[in-house]
């Protein structure tokens, strides 16, 4: 072979693998110009055996040329690996300048702050939280609540009973017995908490709903008492003067018995379509300690009175967050729980 052909091979190989080291990204780019010049089977090693057909002449210079490519392709294998060692490395350095990522913190179920929020407002009006079993005995939950034994709401077909004869307790009412038959007058409670009724589950009733209680017996209660703890509850848990109306209604365990409406909340009592344009919502069963109940706890009534009240809290916080359906609530959709 002619020196000039050598050379010119050599140059080519050169210039080649010299732009390839350039513009490689990785490892593996790296190291396939390496394998295709300097590997053992690579162009520049494969010329190694040409040299020796190099006339005696021009093998200084044959041997000068074949260094120098070697060399030169050495050196940029070199920097090519040094280089991308080094980006490897900043790309896998800690910032420390980079704002840290906050984990994703759960929050309160919007019926747990309903019930945090009633409690703080009946709390500022002197009525102390207890709560009571969801487990429940038919004593507490009807007997002495004073409900007839052929009352409908005892039937299983409307009720959970246990095997046992206890039941899921059907109101928080049970709790008024529990608190009672535990402490003299006076009592200011309010009970917060779960009830179960045999319901087919819709938009406005579940099978499982919360209530809130209200009991304050003292020497002197009257149903103005009752309006106006129930009319200054509403204003501050709607952020609105409402108006409250009461309807005669029949509780075995209230005498006389009252359906209490609040002013509607969305319209300010005009009419709207929450309120089906009455201007009025049925918010709270409620009425005057019936005094057959003070007698069942060893209360004497020629000397105590009372009033009791009882509504649904899901109701209420539907009203407040306009939630159209009671299923949210246990449907634990993030997306919906994530808006409170
Ligand atoms: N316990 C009644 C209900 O579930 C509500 C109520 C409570 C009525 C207290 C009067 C007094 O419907």
């Amino acid at each position: 072979m002619l020196l000039e052909e050598l050379l010119q091979n050599l140059n080519g190989i050169r210039t080649d693998a010299l732009a390839a080291l350039q513009s490689a990204k990785t490892d593996a780019e790296i190291e396939d110009v390496k394998n295709r010049t300097l590997g053992r089977s690579g162009a520049v090693t494969a010329l190694r055996e040409v040299m020796a057909k190099i006339p005696p002449e021009s093998k200084r210079e044959a041997g000068m040329a074949f260094n120098e490519t070697k060399n030169a392709i050495q050196n940029a294998l070199n920097e090519a690996r040094e280089r991308n060692a080094s980006a490897t490395e900043a790309a896998e350095a800690i910032d420390v300048t980079l704002p840290g990522r906050r984990p994703a913190a759960g929050r309160l179920h919007p019926l747990t702050k309903t019930i945090q929020e009633c409690c703080a407002i009946f709390r500022r009006m002197g009525f102390v939280a207890v709560t009571g079993p969801e487990l429940e005995d038919v004593w507490h939950n009807f007997d002495a609540l004073n409900a007839p034994l052929n009352h409908p709401s005892r039937d299983p077909q409307d009720t959970f009973y246990m095997p046992d004869g206890r039941l899921l307790r059907t109101q928080t009412s049970a709790v008024q017995i529990r608190t009672m038959t535990g402490m003299k007058p006076p009592v200011r409670i309010i009970s917060p908490g779960r009830c179960y009724r045999r319901d087919t589950p819709d938009a406005t009733h579940g099978v499982h709903f919360h209530q809130i209680e209200g009991l304050y017996v003292d020497t002197s209660v009257s149903l103005a008492d009752l309006k106006s703890t129930l009319m200054t509850f509403a204003g501050e848990y709607f952020g609105r003067e409402v108006a409250v109306r009461m309807r005669p209604s029949f509780f075995p365990f209230t005498e006389p018995s009252v359906e209490c409406d609040f002013s509607c909340v969305m319209c300010g009592g005009k009419g709207c379509g929450v309120c089906k344009n009455s201007g009025w919502l049925e918010i709270a069963g409620a009425g005057m300690v019936n005094p057959k109940v003070l007698e069942n706890v060893g209360y004497d009534p020629r000397e105590v009175c009372g009033f009791a009240f009882g509504f649904g809290l899901e109701r209420l916080a539907m009203l407040k967050h306009r939630i159209g359906d009671l299923r949210l609530f246990s449907d634990n959709d993030i997306r919906f729980l994530h808006q409170f």
